[in-house]
């Protein structure tokens, strides 16, 4: 990694696809502060696992519907890690359930763009605001095949995710040159809560790779990405070949 990148925040780090996420960061040398909503056992367990291996990590708890706590992160970030600015911010938390056009009340509607958009947003505009100008930093964005092709059923986060990778490239531009702005787009990696075995299983088959990805081919991305300088704007799908069908 760029080794003037010295600080990660990532938000819905306690467990999943987030965890594996500061846990590549973190071994590499960087310290991590990892965001949790709920999952408090869980961040604290990784927390003592990093440390226990000679890294350095921070919990941090937040209600990412909430902007005034959503706003709070990055600052709360730097108290912890003693006024270094970050570095690496991965906006990785997100909801996801189920809501056709039809059926999408709108306070789901509402928490999908709170949580999936405007959060990235407001920790992005954060990252930025807190950035000392003579340092250069990376954001990812953990978005979703599905930011390409929309899942039928699943319109709020269909429609957030999209709209995130609109501004992932809004930011890249915007932010150039000293900070890059990419994102992964996972396919399906992990069953959502509401998903079962057997319906995951089927989306992982039908894919042209005709399995379902590990959390290893999220964080060898990751680590591509924030290895290179020259890449911005960009979103690398690790969906095994799902946005092609
Ligand atoms: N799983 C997959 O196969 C897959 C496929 C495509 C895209 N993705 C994307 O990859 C990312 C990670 O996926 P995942 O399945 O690991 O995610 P997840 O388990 O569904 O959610 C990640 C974290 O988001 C946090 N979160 C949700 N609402 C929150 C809120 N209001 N305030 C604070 N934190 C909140 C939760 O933190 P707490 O647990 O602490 O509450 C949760 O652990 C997401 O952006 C997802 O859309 C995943």
């Amino acid at each position: 990694m760029n080794p003037s990148h010295t600080t990660a925040l990532i938000t819905g780090a306690g467990r999943r696809i987030g965890a594996a996420c500061a846990k590549r960061v973190a071994q590499h040398g960087t310290a991590v502060v990892i965001h949790y909503g709920t999952s408090h056992s869980e961040a604290k367990e990784l927390q003592e696992e990093i440390t226990n291996q000679g890294g350095e990590a921070h919990i941090l708890q937040a209600d990412l519907t909430d902007p005034e706590q959503t706003m709070a992160l990055i600052p709360q970030a730097m108290a912890l890690l003693n006024s270094r600015p970050i570095d690496i911010l991965i906006n990785n938390a997100a909801i996801f359930l189920p809501g056709s056009i039809q059926s999408t009340p709108i306070d789901l509607w509402n928490r999908h763009l709170a949580i999936n958009l405007t959060a990235p947003f407001l920790l992005m505009q954060a990252f930025v605001l807190a950035l000392p100008p003579q340092r250069t930093g990376k954001i990812i964005q953990i978005i979703d095949q599905y930011g390409h092709r929309p899942r039928p059923g699943y319109a709020a986060y269909s429609a957030a995710k999209s709209a995130l990778w609109t501004l992932t490239r809004q930011a890249a531009l915007e932010l150039a040159p000293r900070i890059q702005v990419n994102a992964i787009g996972p396919g399906p990696i992990l069953p959502a809560s509401g998903d079962s075995m057997k319906k995951f299983a089927q989306i992982a088959a039908a894919t042209p790779s005709q399995r379902a990805g590990t959390l290893d081919d999220i964080t060898a991305a990751l680590f591509f990405l924030l290895h290179n300088d020259f890449i911005t704007g960009e979103m690398i799908r690790v969906d095994g070949g799902e946005h092609l069908r």
